[in-house]
């Protein structure tokens, strides 16, 4: 196949040219869950021990719409509120091998308006992204590990120095929505705010932005 020219709203790159073997597309979110709302929050907790069992498509797909997917009937607006619809995040995964059931080892983008990832790196990257975290190797074991990445640039264009804060804000809003998603699927999420800025960058090939959560998911 040849090469595709996709667009990749206002993320880092604004046209690349990416393999088609390196688009992934997800299967479609389902919209009714097994649990309330009220017993996803009381469920809630960070989790820091993950079970062997690998991921599905269907699971990771669910999870990352409920993070930053399309909810609007325009096919723009997100799962998440967003100062001047500005949507100032990267959602980037890392995942393990044989941690996913059809997904290859490597580093992901994940592009909302087509629901589907983007793989930017090769290889099972969660040893070194532990390492970049203080060293807390527990997030190794987890089969997929989300990484925030704050592109403050889209937001501050528009509200100056704000922008910077309501960037944080929505990385609070997307990891209460990876939370509760997960706990509707009977799985775990944690969340790290411990880690070197520099050295996740570099692993991920992030050029653009800011890492500003981590959170691995997976099996309790
Ligand atoms: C911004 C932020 C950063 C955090 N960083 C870490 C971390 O680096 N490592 C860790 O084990 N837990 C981390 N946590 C999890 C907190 O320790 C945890 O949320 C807190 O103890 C309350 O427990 P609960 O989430 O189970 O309710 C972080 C939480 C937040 C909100």
């Amino acid at each position: 196949m040849g090469k595709y020219l996709v667009f990749l709203g206002a993320l880092v790159l604004l046209t690349t040219s990416i393999k088609a073997q390196d688009i992934i597309s997800l299967p479609s979110p389902s919209f009714k869950g097994k649990i309330s709302v009220e017993e996803a929050i009381k469920a809630r907790r960070t989790n820091r021990d993950f079970g062997t069992s690998p991921l599905n498509l269907n699971q990771l797909s669910q999870i990352l719409w409920a993070a930053y997917g399309i909810t609007g009937k325009d096919g723009f607006k997100k799962s998440v509120p967003s100062a001047g619809a500005l949507y100032p995040m990267d959602i980037i995964i890392v995942v393990g091998k044989k941690a996913v059931i059809g997904l290859k080892e490597g580093v992901y983008l994940y592009n909302s308006s087509s629901h589907a990832l983007i793989r930017i790196k090769n290889g099972d990257k969660r040893k070194d992204l532990a390492k970049a975290c203080l060293y807390q190797m527990w997030i190794a074991e987890a089969p997929v590990v989300i990484v925030m990445i704050g592109v403050y640039e889209r937001c501050t264009k528009k509200y100056g120095k704000r922008g910077v804060r309501y960037t944080h804000i929505e990385a609070g809003h997307i990891g209460q929505n990876i939370f509760l998603q997960t706990e509707a699927l009977g799985l775990k999420a944690g969340i790290v705010g411990a880690f070197s800025d520099e050295e996740i960058k570099k692993i991920l090939n992030v050029k653009q932005g800011i890492p500003l959560l981590v959170m691995p998911i997976g099996h309790p």
